[in-house]
């Protein structure tokens, strides 16, 4: 097993490079510099660890980052900072963690074996349940104790919503949780956490991994313009973000995929900038990062992104991504499409930018050309008068893909409604503006009224002919798609969140400071 070191000499980076590579993938495990040569590039971490490392604390529960008994931390700078994320390293792949230190379930406990706090405290509160959950709710736990995040029952449960138990339940982990509350980090543990920021600091001058094993290659450019040569080079290779998506091709459908071309280190993807008229967020951002750089000026979609997969799914999970896989039941497109957003696509050195409903052009196709790629999204400012909703229907509340969600922003004078911009996902095979109801709706009063179902149901039913499908029937859809928008016009009318889970969220904080 690895052990960890205090010292910085173990920070030294590795300095060999194999024909064929730029260099080796560089990381910590446990504390332990790890160059990797020789692995394929869409091993998933799980595999990794658990056949190569001798690691096998983690387990394997769905293998589609949905049950989270294979959580592991991995750590990164941000602004300087060593921020920890904790992934779901069955859809996790090996040179997505290069220039990071990794921690597992292994690496928890101080190396004499003393046991760390977190683990403690769930023996302590009899929340060391089963072999399968276990590890992965102890790594959730240390996550949220490594980035000194709360621990309220509220927090816990946001904490803990990527971490499935079958079987027992969750009163006694959540108990263990909330005793950590307060505790002080000891100096064991600083130390070690020093010796893993110095070993990053190191890696930041590091060149682009471009790697190949196995007759599998993965590159990760550093520019933009690099970026772009390399798809116009090679169209067939596969962009790869947070593969919350591609890991499940990889692990369900048994894809095997010649070449990755990642958006990861590309300088600019990965941040939020905010303009005079708007802000623009890169293709790389993370719905983490995008919640908590925008979740306060827009609490719904703050809520909508607590509900989005999880903090595991949300640490890696991209904006850009969500927006390119051009799924009908992704949760952010409708929202975007309703707060007017336009789509900004690079080929090449040409780019161009679209209204994002116009992106979407039918099932399975964008409007996109070889070796096109999403540079960003940018979202102008809500103008005076107008005000946005929007509304996920799951049959989960956490952790679950949207039956309906529904993006509302309606300009209002006098309590009527003068203008509207509607966006449904679920209801079409993309993604959809319901033009028709915008249109039924200017005129109408703010506040619903009585008997508006007819007018309501026919604007509709131009709009949309939804799927009956696992998810939802037709009817239920419809009669979904109406509801909410009475909800919101409610909302508007009263002020008030008419949501069960306004309340958690406000308590939560999450939109301020999330995973
Ligand atoms: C357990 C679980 C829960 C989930 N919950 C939700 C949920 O609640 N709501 C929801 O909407 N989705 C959900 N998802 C789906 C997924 O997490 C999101 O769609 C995510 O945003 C995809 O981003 P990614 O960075 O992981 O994309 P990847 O998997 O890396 O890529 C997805 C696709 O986008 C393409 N791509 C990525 N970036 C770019 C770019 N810059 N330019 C061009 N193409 C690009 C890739 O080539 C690929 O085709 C969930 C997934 C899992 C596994
Ligand atoms: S094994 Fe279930 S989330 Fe990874
Ligand atoms: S799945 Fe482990 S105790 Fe329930």
């Amino acid at each position: 097993m690895p052990t960890l070191s205090a010292t910085n000499d173990d920070a030294a980076l590795p300095a060999k490079t194999e024909a064929g590579l730029s260099r080796p993938i560089s990381l910590m495990i446990n504390g332990t510099v790890c160059p990797f040569t020789d692995l394929r590039p869409d091993s998933s971490w799980l595999e990794v660890l658990r056949r190569h490392q001798g690691l096998v604390g983690s387990k394997e529960g769905c293998a589609e980052g949905d049950c989270g008994a294979c959580t592991i931390l991995l750590g990164r700078l941000r602004d300087g900072e060593l921020v920890w994320q904790p992934v779901n390293s069955c859809i996790f792949l090996l040179p997505m963690a290069d220039k990071t230190v990794i921690r597992t379930v292994e690496g928890v406990a101080y190396e004499d074996g003393k046991l760390h706090p977190v683990q403690q405290a769930l023996i302590d509160h009899h929340g060391s349940q089963c072999g399968f959950c276990t590890p992965g709710f102890v790594m959730s736990l240390y996550g949220g104790w490594l980035n000194r995040s709360g621990f309220t029952a509220a927090e816990l449960d946001d904490l803990l919503a990527g971490n499935l138990c079958r079987c027992t339940g969750y009163g006694p982990i959540i108990r263990a949780g909330q005793a950590l509350a307060g505790l002080p980090m000891a100096s064991w543990e600083t130390e070690r956490l020093e010796t893993e920021t110095a070993f990053l600091r190191a890696c930041e001058d590091l060149p682009e991994l471009a790697y190949q094993a196995a007759g599998v290659s993965y590159l990760a450019p550093h520019t933009k313009e690099a970026f772009s040569q390399a798809y116009l080079d090679q169209p067939d290779a596969q962009i790869i973000a947070g593969a919350t998506d591609i890991g499940l091709w990889i692990t369900k459908q048994n894809r095997k995929l010649a070449a990755f071309l990642s958006v990861q280190h590309v300088e600019g993807l990965g941040s939020i900038t905010e303009q005079e008229d708007g802000v623009f967020i890169g293709a790389a951002v993370t719905h983490a990062q995008a919640a908590d750089a925008l979740g306060k000026d827009f609490p719904d979609l703050g809520e909508l992104w607590r509900r989005f997969g999880s903090v595991q799914v949300r640490s890696s999970g991209t904006v850009g991504g969500n927006i390119a896989n051009g799924s009908p039941i992704g949760d952010l497109a409708p929202a975007l499409i309703a707060l007017d957003a336009d789509i900004w696509l690079r080929r090449g050195t040409e780019t161009r930018q679209l209204k994002l409903d116009d992106f979407f052009i039918t099932y399975g196709q964008q409007d996109r050309r070889e070796s096109e790629w999403v540079e960003g999204l940018f979202m102008p400012k809500l103008q005076p008068g107008w005000r946005f909703s929007c509304y996920k229907l799951s049959r989960r509340f956490d952790q679950d893909i949207s039956a309906v969600m529904g993006a509302f922003a309606l300009k209002t004078e006098n309590a009527v409604i003068t203008d509207a911009r509607i966006a449904f996902g679920g209801m079409a095979g993309i993604p959809q503006r319901a033009k028709s109801l915008e249109q039924a709706l200017i005129g109408q009063t703010v506040s619903p009224a009585q008997g508006e179902e007819n007018w309501i149901d026919h604007a509709l039913a131009e709009d949309f002919t939804p799927l009956d499908d696992v998810r939802a029937s037709q009817a239920y859809r419809l009669l979904a798609a109406r509801n909410l928008l009475q909800k919101c016009r409610l909302e508007a009318t009263t002020g008030t969140p008419l949501r069960l889970a306004g309340d958690g969220l406000a308590e939560s904080g999450l939109c301020e400071k999330s995973l």
